[in-house]
C-alpha cells in the first residue's frame, strides 16, 4: 500500500491531547477524527510494529501508572457534585472518559447510586475494574469500554453525565449536544474543560493552545455553548491551581524517571516525556490566563 504515514503523538498532559501530526497520504480526513480513533484505525491500518503502534501503547502505559490521566482533585469533583440534587441510590451516574477511575472512585464515595465508566482504552478499564473492586464497589461501579462519540446508552436513562478533563476528545459543544438525549428530562450535565480566564493573553500560549486544542474559549463563551446545547447553567468554577500543580504534575516526577528509564534510547517516550515536560512549564508560565473550569448544567427545553 503506498500509505506514507508519518505518525507522531504528543500530549498536551492536562488534557492527553493526543496531537495527531500525522501526514497521510490519500486520507487527509484523518486530521478531523477524535485523535484516540485516529490513532486506533492507524493501527489497525498498519500490520507492522510501526511508531504510531508503539506510542499510542506508550501513552497508556504511562497513564495507567499515574493515579489521574488529568487534572482534577477529589475536593472539586465533589464540589462539582455538591450542585447535583435529587440524588438517590437509585440514580445513574455515566462517567465517560474516566480513565482508571480517580474522580469515579471520588464520586463513589459520596454517591450510593450506580456509577458506569466509559472509556476507549481496555488497559484504563481494566485498572478502573481492579480500582473498583478494592474498595469494595465492584456491585455498582463498572468500567466499560466505549467511545464517547458512540455511547450505547439508552435514551432519558442517565441521571447524571460525568466528564472529566475528556470532552475535548470529541468536542465540547458536540458532546453536549449528542449526550443530551441520554438525559432524564431532569438530568444534569458535569464537564471540566480547557478555558481562557481572559480575553487577550501571550501569543506563545494562544499559539500553544490553538494547536492543541482550537476548541478552548472564555468561560462566557463556553456557557453560552451550554445553554444553546439545551441545558440552563447550574453553577461553573474553576480549577485551583492545585489541581493541576499537587495532584497531577507533581505526581509524575517519579513515573516520568522510571518511564525513561525503562524506555532508555526510545525517541518515541523521551520526545512524549519532553512534551509533558514543555506542557508543565507552560503552565506554571501561563496560568493566570487558561485553566479548567467545571460546568454543570440541568437538561432544559431546546
Ligand atoms: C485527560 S484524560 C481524563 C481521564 C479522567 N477523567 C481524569 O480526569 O483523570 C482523557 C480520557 O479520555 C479517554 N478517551 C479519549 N478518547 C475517548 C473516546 N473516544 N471515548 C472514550 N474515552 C476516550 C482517554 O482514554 C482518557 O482516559
Amino acid at each position: 500500500m503506498a500509505l506514507v504515514i508519518s505518525f507522531a503523538t504528543q500530549t498536551n498532559s492536562c488534557q492527553s491531547y493526543f496531537h495527531i501530526h500525522t501526514l497521510v497520504e490519500y486520507w487527509p480526513e484523518c486530521e478531523n477524527l477524535n485523535p484516540y480513533l485516529a490513532a486506533a484505525i492507524l493501527n489497525i491500518m498498519s500490520n507492522n510494529n510501526s511508531i504510531h503502534d508503539f506510542d499510542i501503547n506508550l501513552i497508556v502505559e504511562y497513564y495507567s501508572g499515574t493515579e489521574r490521566q488529568g487534572c482534577g482533585s477529589p475536593d472539586v469533583t465533589l464540589k462539582a457534585l455538591s450542585f447535583i440534587d435529587k440524588l438517590s441510590p437509585c440514580s445513574h451516574i455515566a462517567d465517560i472518559g474516566c480513565g482508571t477511575g480517580g474522580q469515579t472512585m471520588v464520586l463513589a464515595s459520596q454517591f450510593e447510586g450506580k456509577i458506569t465508566g466509559v472509556d476507549l482504552f481496555p488497559t484504563f478499564v481494566d485498572l478502573f475494574n481492579k480500582n473498583a473492586e478494592q474498595l469494595n464497589l465492584q456491585h455498582r461501579v463498572k468500567g466499560i469500554v466505549g467511545s464517547m462519540d458512540n455511547l450505547l446508552f439508552e435514551n432519558e436513562k442517565l441521571d447524571v453525565i460525568w466528564c472529566e478533563g475528556a470532552i475535548y476528545n470529541i468536542g465540547y459543544e458536540k458532546g453536549l449536544r449528542e449526550w443530551r438525549k441520554f438525559l432524564k428530562n431532569d438530568g444534569f450535565i458535569v464537564v471540566s474543560e480547557a478555558s481562557w480566564l481572559t480575553d487577550e493573553r501571550p501569543a506563545e500560549i494562544e499559539e500553544f493552545w490553538m494547536d492543541a486544542y482550537p476548541g478552548i474559549d472564555t468561560i462566557p463563551n463556553k456557557i453560552a455553548q451550554m445553554q444553546k446545547a439545551g441545558y440552563s447553567l447550574v453553577a461553573f468554577f474553576v480549577l485551583p491551581e492545585n489541581c493541576w500543580t499537587e495532584h497531577f504534575y507533581d505526581p509524575q516526577a517519579k513515573p516520568r524517571e522510571d518511564f525513561l528509564k525503562k524506555h532508555a534510547g526510545n525517541r518515541a517516550a523521551e520526545g512524549f516525556i519532553e512534551n509533558q515536560r514543555h506542557e508543565e512549564q507552560l503552565y506554571r508560565k501561563y496560568n493566570k490566563y487558561y485553566g479548567y473550569a467545571f460546568y454543570i448544567g440541568k437538561k432544559s427545553d431546546l
